[in-house]
């Protein structure tokens, strides 16, 4: 029995993450706003601060794996995204570290998005801004973007910022170094109340019903949950840094 550390646990990708894991015979200290072993804001450098501490002390110091799936997407406001997305994703994966170097089958999946691809005009100061932890002017940026579907940017921005963060951190002496292996998971459509916020929005929905998804329609969060699933388990130790897209084929539409 292998223990995991997983934000988002509440809802769609993570809590059909949670069901396969704890089928599997797996502790899961799931952590979320609500409904969750944990319970803390993401948002906020207290509620990320709490949220490692009690899972430190769930755990007592020691993890097998951590999936940060928690996230918000568009219609919500950029700064709500950059913060969550980045800062509280980041803030898990710096503060659990010790926990999951005390282990010696440890791995982690970060869940990004290929929004990191098929969003044009990703501004690359808001990227830096975002790496080197400057948290309040990665704010002032996405507030200050003047165009539309600005959360979009934002979103798009946040996950492009965490999945270089992870492939530059993974291959270094504290990650893999520590015997924990690094890579990031970046889904697709797939049906969460995260997508359908976006797909109900009357400005957003549109411009998401017009991504072409070659396979079809988006996927269950089933589907995702297996892909998570192998990327904790010994197969998937050779992958290191990696971005494995899951997408039903759009990131190829647009970029091969
Ligand atoms: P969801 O909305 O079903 O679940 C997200 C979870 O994150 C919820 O349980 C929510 O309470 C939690 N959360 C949100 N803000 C939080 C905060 N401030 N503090 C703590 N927890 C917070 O969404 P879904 O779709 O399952 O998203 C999971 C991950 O997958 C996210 O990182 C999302 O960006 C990513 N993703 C989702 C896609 C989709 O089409 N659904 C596509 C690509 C990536």
């Amino acid at each position: 029995m292998h223990t995991y550390a997983l934000s988002g646990a509440a809802s769609g990708i993570g809590a059909a993450t949670r069901s396969k894991l704890e089928a599997a015979g797996h502790r899961v200290i799931g952590i979320d706003l609500h409904n969750a072993e944990v319970t803390g804001d993401l948002s906020t450098p207290e509620g990320r601060a709490h949220a490692v501490e009690a899972t430190l002390e769930s755990c007592h110091g020691h993890l097998d794996g951590l999936v940060t799936a928690a996230g918000v997407g568009p219609p919500i406001r950029g700064p709500l995204v950059a913060r969550v997305n980045y800062f509280g994703s980041q803030s898990l994966l710096t503060g659990l570290r010790p926990a999951l170097a005390a282990s010696s089958v440890s791995q982690v999946v970060q869940i990004g998005s290929n929004s990191t691809t098929l969003t044009p005009n990703i501004p690359d100061h808001l990227v830096a801004a975002f790496m080197d932890g400057r948290e309040e002017e990665a704010i002032n940026i996405v507030s200050g973007i003047e165009q539309p579907f600005d959360s979009a940017v934002a979103y798009a921005a946040s996950k492009t910022a965490i999945t270089r963060w992870c492939r530059r951190a993974a291959v270094t002496a504290e990650w893999i170094g520590s015997g924990i292996s690094l890579n990031v998971l970046a889904p697709g459509a797939v049906n969460t109340p995260l997508l359908e916020g976006g797909r109900i929005d009357a400005d957003f929905g549109p411009l998401m019903e017009s991504l072409p998804i070659p396979v079809g329609g988006p996927a269950d969060p089933d589907v995702i949950a297996d892909w998570i699933v192998f990327l904790l388990s010994p197969p998937a130790r050779f992958a290191c840094g990696s971005v494995l897209f899951v997408d039903g084929g759009s990131d190829a539409v647009v970029n091969a």
